[in-house]
């Protein structure tokens, strides 16, 4: 129907930071506010997807219409994408750690007097967008990811969008004088194969809604045969 061109459809967002135990006390993560993921994802279920949401620790509320399932680590946000079983699109969001704890422990790390500090080792993470976007039965036909650049921002979505193998690029410049990061409001350029476009200065959840109804017209496009 109109105003619910998504029903039928099955949706996978990702959203938030990852958390990389250091030991059990101790992480690695970033500043990802989880808000612009968050509002794809309610977004697509106002379209009326069927959305799985696969979300870091965030503080912004859980949104209406989802099934939300809570990880920390990218190892676990990798093994609930993977849970979801088939979907229609992807959208990562998500601002996954590149890289763990090579060896997180158990118990917590002692400081101890006149002992160096211990060496942190880490290792890569999966990538979560390129493992989403491989070639094969099973490839959700639209996969969205994002670049989060302060400079050459097209260029390195264009480059970003070949190098993981996805579709859609959503770029967002997120220099510290345009208050993207953690703000309310995000300036994006939408890169695909028919080639780059400028969108305003919009509401994190405005963005949202534009994406979503634009994953919805895509999706509703007849097949190439
Ligand atoms: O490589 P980079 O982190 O700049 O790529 C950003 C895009 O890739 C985002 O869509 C992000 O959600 C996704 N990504 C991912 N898994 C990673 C790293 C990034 O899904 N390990």
């Amino acid at each position: 129907t109109q105003d619910r061109p998504l029903a039928g459809k099955r949706a996978l967002v990702t959203s938030g930071p990852t958390r990389e135990a250091i030991d059990p006390v101790r992480y690695i993560s970033n500043h990802s506010s989880g808000k612009q993921g968050h509002a794809i994802a309610a977004a697509l279920a106002r379209l009326g997807a069927e959305v799985t949401l696969v979300s870091g620790p965030v503080t912004v509320p859980d949104p209406a219409g989802v099934k939300i399932v809570k990880i920390e680590s990218a190892d676990e946000m990798l093994a609930a994408c993977l849970a979801a079983g088939a979907i229609d699109v992807a959208v990562c969001a998500a601002a996954v750690a590149d890289w763990k704890a090579a060896h997180p422990v158990t118990a917590k790390i002692k400081k101890q007097n006149g002992v160096p500090p211990p060496r942190l080792e880490l290792a890569p993470n999966p990538d979560i967008l390129a493992t989403l976007s491989k070639p094969g039965p099973t490839r959700p036909s639209l996969v969205v990811g994002f670049a989060a650049e302060t400079e050459n921002l097209i260029a390195n979505a264009v480059d970003k969008r070949k190098r993981k193998g996805c579709d859609w690029i959503v770029a967002n410049d997120v220099s510290p004088a345009t208050g993207t990061f953690g703000g309310e409001r995000n300036t994006v350029h939408l890169v695909s194969a028919e080639g780059v476009e400028d969108w305003p200065t919009l509401a994190k959840e405005e963005v949202a809604v534009r994406l979503a109804v634009r994953i919805a017209d895509h999706l509703g496009r007849p097949r190439p045969a």
